[in-house]
């Protein structure tokens, strides 16, 4: 087990540059097996999400080399079907390898993908695709069994809009034969990044950043160079942390465009930032204003960013509510933050309001996932006193070298190493 050990609180300071988008990536390396040869990503962010998703694919006999966030991925001998399972259940992007492998081999094996816990976090609009798209799907346990004898396009509308499920029924569809149309496909500007990627390999999709895909399916994808995104998550986890610390921070990668929901609930707090191309300053703020957020598919409010903002909230002159309308069990953090000082009420799995400002006090906490350690880090970072914060290789999974950036902006930071 690793934590973090953090003494506040602190004052940021300084220039961060955010890392490859961790959202973008994960499904490129899954898509990487649709074409034979070397596929070269540029701006990987160096995580454990990425390094596990790469070792799948070693076993499924890719070569890989990783190295200064490029990462090579030779896929010309692709032997297996059978990602490996252990590996499978703790990463949840491991269901982008049912649409690779499905477009590549025709089969794939596969256990139902882990990851963050926040919320059941069903797969039955993937399985529901690829079966519109052909396949037969055998489903024991966990264990799933996908064949397909060839891809045929179709028409499909997912029963909500979903990230992975639009992107894994895409890199299907475009090596199926004929028409595809996937209706209320998602659009974050991870999706979009992933549609551009899959058309540099030749794939004809259409209607890129709509919520209406048409694909016309090709024979043969080649292997391309292609270089990532800014991580729009990162980028906004340490806008909040400037401001959170009342600091002086520019954050580098923020891309105005994908944060506009974001910035929006910036102004209405009253947070003192400005933009200049492709970085946010952030300045000390006078007064943070109570602000209520309800998260939504992009462009609303990210889920993503629900927690990390609560902090803001947590200092904020009166009460405000949360409503994280996409996950039914993304609320949990708020009792690590109540631990701390925070004074939180949850209504249900869905909502809850935080009156503040209130004083942070730094104690033992526990990372439930990702995004609520990152919030963690930042509460601890703003704290009165020594927090640790068990869960670091939660964290670790979506931000890469968290603990150097932050020192280099002026935290007290340290990991620590529990034999
Ligand atoms: C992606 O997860 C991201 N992960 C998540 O980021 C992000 O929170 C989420 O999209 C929403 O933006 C990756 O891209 C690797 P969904 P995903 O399918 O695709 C329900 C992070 O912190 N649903 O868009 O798994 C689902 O339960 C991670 O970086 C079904 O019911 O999310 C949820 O309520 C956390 N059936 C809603 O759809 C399905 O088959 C949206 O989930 C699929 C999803």
């Amino acid at each position: 087990m690793e934590s973090f050990v953090i003494k506040g609180p602190a004052k940021l300071e300084g220039e961060v540059k955010v890392s490859g988008s961790k959202n973008a990536a994960l499904p490129m390396v899954a898509a990487s097996l649709l074409a034979e040869g070397k596929t070269v990503l540029k701006n990987v962010p160096d995580i454990r999400d990425i390094r596990n998703l790469v070792k799948i694919l070693e076993g499924l006999g890719s070569k890989t080399n990783f190295k200064d966030n490029v990462l090579t991925l030779d896929n010309t001998n692709i032997k297996s079907c059978r990602p490996d399972f252990k590996l499978v259940c703790n990463l949840r992007a491991s269901i982008m390898l049912i649409g690779s492998l499905l477009a590549r081999l025709g089969k794939v094996e596969i256990s139902k993908p882990g990851g963050c816990f926040i919320g059941s976090r069903p797969i039955d609009i993937h399985l529901k695709g690829f079966e519109t798209l052909g396949a037969k799907i055998d489903q024991r346990g966990e264990i799933y069994n996908i064949t397909v004898d060839k891809l045929k396009g179709a028409k499909i509308t997912l029963r909500i809009v979903s990230v992975t499920a639009t992107e894994n029924i895409l890199q299907t569809a475009v090596l199926a034969e004929g028409e595809t149309e996937i209706r209320l496909a998602a659009i974050e500007p991870h999706v979009v990044d992933f549609c551009n990627f899959l058309n540099k390999m030749g794939a004809k999709i259409e209607g890129i950043g709509t919520h209406n895909l048409k694909v016309t399916g090709v024979k043969k994808l080649k292997p391309v160079e292609y270089t990532i995104i800014p991580d729009q998550i990162e980028a906004g986890t340490f806008a909040i942390a400037g401001i959170a610390s009342k600091g002086e921070i520019v954050v580098n990668g923020f891309i105005e465009d994908h944060h506009e929901s974001f910035l929006n609930k910036l102004e209405e707090i009253g947070a003192n930032f400005n933009l200049e191309n492709d970085r946010i300053a952030i300045k000390p703020s006078r007064v943070l204003k109570p602000v209520n957020i309800q998260t939504e598919i992009y462009p609303g409010f990210p889920t993503d960013l629900q927690a990390p903002f609560s902090i803001l909230q947590t200092q904020a002159e009166g009460t405000s509510e949360i409503f994280e309308t996409i996950f039914e069990g993304r609320l949990n953090y708020l009792h690590e933050l109540s631990k701390m000082g925070a004074s939180v009420v949850i209504k249900n799995p869905h909502q809850a309001s935080i009156v503040g400002p209130t004083p942070l006090y730094g104690t033992h906490i526990s990372s439930l996932d990702l995004r609520a350690g990152a919030t963690l880090i930042i509460a601890s970072i703003i704290a009165l006193g020594t927090s640790e914060i068990n869960g670091a290789e939660i964290i670790d999974r979506g931000y890469e070298n968290i603990v150097g950036k932050l020192t280099s902006l002026g935290a007290d930071i340290e990991r620590e190493v529990e034999e």
